[in-house]
C-alpha cells in the first residue's frame, strides 16, 4: 500500500467518527467535542500534501514504482486524491457552521421572496416557462368543468415552500429520501422545480392534454426523476407513497376540493408534509388529522405540541440544498461520511 493510500485509509476512520458526531442533536455537538475529533484529522493535512507531491513525481518518472493499474487509472486516482485535498478548507467551513448552527425561521417574511428586482426577474422567467409548457388553446378546450385552469404559484414563493419542506424532512431524520407530489400539476413546471429538493418528484393531473404536455415537457428537459400520472385527485389511491404533498387549489368546486383534501389526509402517512398555499384549506385550524407548522404547511398525524418540537428542530437545519455533481461525488473518498452527515443537517459544499 502506498503512503498516500495508507494516509487516506487512516483518515477515513477519523472522518467516519466526524460524520457520526455531526449527526448528534445540535445541543450535543459541543465545541470541545468537535475539537477532539477535528484535531487528529487536521494533523493529516501536511502528510497528505507531501504524499501527493511524491506520488505526482513518481507518476511523472518512468523509472519509479508507479503502483498498480493502468496509467490512466493511476492518473485518475491521483487527480481524485488531489481534489480531496483541495476540498479541505471548504469541508472545514461547512463543518464549522454545524457546531453551533444558526436558528433560521422556516419561511422568510413574504417580501423576501416576493419583492425586489431579483425575485421579479426569476418569476418573470418562470412565468415564460409555465406559458411554454401549457397545452395549445385547442387542446385546452377539453378542460374539465370544475378544474381551475393552470394558474401557477410564483416560482420564488414555491422555492421558499420547498426549502422549508426540505428542512422539515431533514429534521425528521427520514431513512428514505423524501418523495414529492404536485396534485394538479398542469404543465409540470412545479414537478420540475421541485427536483433540486427531492430525489423523486411526481405530478398528478386529470386533464389528459395537460398530462400529456407535462410528460413531454419533462422528457424534453431530460428529467428522469420526474413523472406525471394521469388521474383524478379525488380517486387517487397512492397518496401514502409521498412524503411532501403540494396542492394549489386544483379544484374550483368547494365540495370537490374538500373531497380531495379528505382523501389526501386519510391516506397520507403520519409525518407527511402537506403544502396548501391558499385560503380555506379545510384542516387549516383545530383539525385532529394534521397541525400547522408554518402558514400553509401542515404535518399529518401530529398534534400542535409535537409539531412545535419539530419546527424548533427544523429551524436549526441549514438551508443549503446539495447540488448533484457526479464528478465531485465520485471523488469524495474519505470526506464522504462528512458530506453525507452535513447534507442531513442542511449544509452542502
Ligand atoms: C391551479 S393549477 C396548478 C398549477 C401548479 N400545480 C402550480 O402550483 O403552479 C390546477 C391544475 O389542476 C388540475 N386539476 C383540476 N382538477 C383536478 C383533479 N380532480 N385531479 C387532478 N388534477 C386536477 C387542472 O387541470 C390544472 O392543471
Amino acid at each position: 500500500m502506498s503512503d498516500l493510500s495508507r494516509i487516506e485509509a487512516e483518515l477515513s476512520k477519523l472522518t467516519r467518527d466526524l460524520g457520526e458526531f455531526l449527526l448528534l442533536p445540535p445541543c450535543d455537538r459541543s465545541t470541545p467535542g468537535f475539537a477532539k475529533i477535528w484535531r487528529p484529522i487536521s494533523r493529516y493535512r501536511v502528510a497528505l500534501r507531501t504524499a501527493l507531491r511524491e506520488r505526482g513525481s513518481a507518476l511523472a518518472n518512468p523509472g519509479a514504482n508507479r503502483g498498480s493499474g493502468t496509467e490512466i487509472e493511476r492518473q485518475m486516482a491521483f487527480n481524485a486524491a488531489s481534489r480531496r485535498l483541495r476540498l479541505w478548507s471548504r469541508i472545514e467551513d461547512m463543518v464549522n457552521k454545524q457546531i453551533m448552527p444558526d436558528r433560521r425561521s422556516l419561511m422568510p417574511p413574504e417580501e423576501e421572496f416576493m419583492s425586489g428586482a431579483h425575485n421579479h426577474y426569476v418569476n418573470h422567467l418562470y412565468s415564460a416557462l409555465h406559458t411554454l409548457a401549457l397545452p395549445s388553446a385547442e387542446a385546452l378546450k377539453i378542460r374539465i368543468a370544475d378544474a381551475h385552469p393552470d394558474i401557477a404559484l410564483p416560482a420564488t414563493h414555491f422555492e421558499a415552500l420547498m426549502n422549508a419542506a426540505f428542512r422539515i424532512c431533514r429534521a425528521q431524520r427520514r431513512e428514505q429520501p423524501p418523495r414529492f407530489l404536485d396534485v394538479g400539476c398542469g404543465g409540470g413546471t412545479k414537478v420540475f422545480a421541485a427536483l433540486p429538493f427531492f430525489k423523486e418528484s411526481h405530478g398528478l393531473e386529470n386533464n389528459p392534454s395537460q398530462a400529456a404536455v407535462a410528460a413531454a415537457v419533462l422528457e424534453r428537459l431530460d428529467a428522469p426523476r420526474a413523472k406525471v400520472i394521469e388521474g383524478d385527485a379525488r380517486a387517487f389511491a397512492e397518496y401514502s407513497d409521498y412524503d411532501v404533498i403540494y396542492f394549489f387549489r386544483p379544484i374550483k368546486d368547494p365540495d370537490g376540493l374538500r373531497d380531495m383534501e379528505d382523501r389526501i389526509m386519510a391516506q397520507a402517512r403520519p409525518g407527511t408534509i402537506l403544502i396548501a398555499p391558499y385560503n380555506g384549506f379545510s384542516a387549516e385550524r383545530d383539525d385532529m388529522r394534521c397541525s400547522m407548522i408554518v402558514p400553509t404547511m401542515y404535518v399529518v398525524g401530529m398534534g400542535p405540541t409535537q409539531v412545535e418540537t419539530l419546527r424548533q428542530r427544523a429551524e436549526l437545519i441549514g438551508t443549503e440544498v446539495p447540488a448533484h455533481d457526479a464528478e465531485l461525488d465520485a471523488s469524495l473518498g474519505y470526506w464522504r461520511p462528512v458530506v453525507a452527515a452535513s447534507s442531513q443537517n442542511g449544509y452542502a459544499l
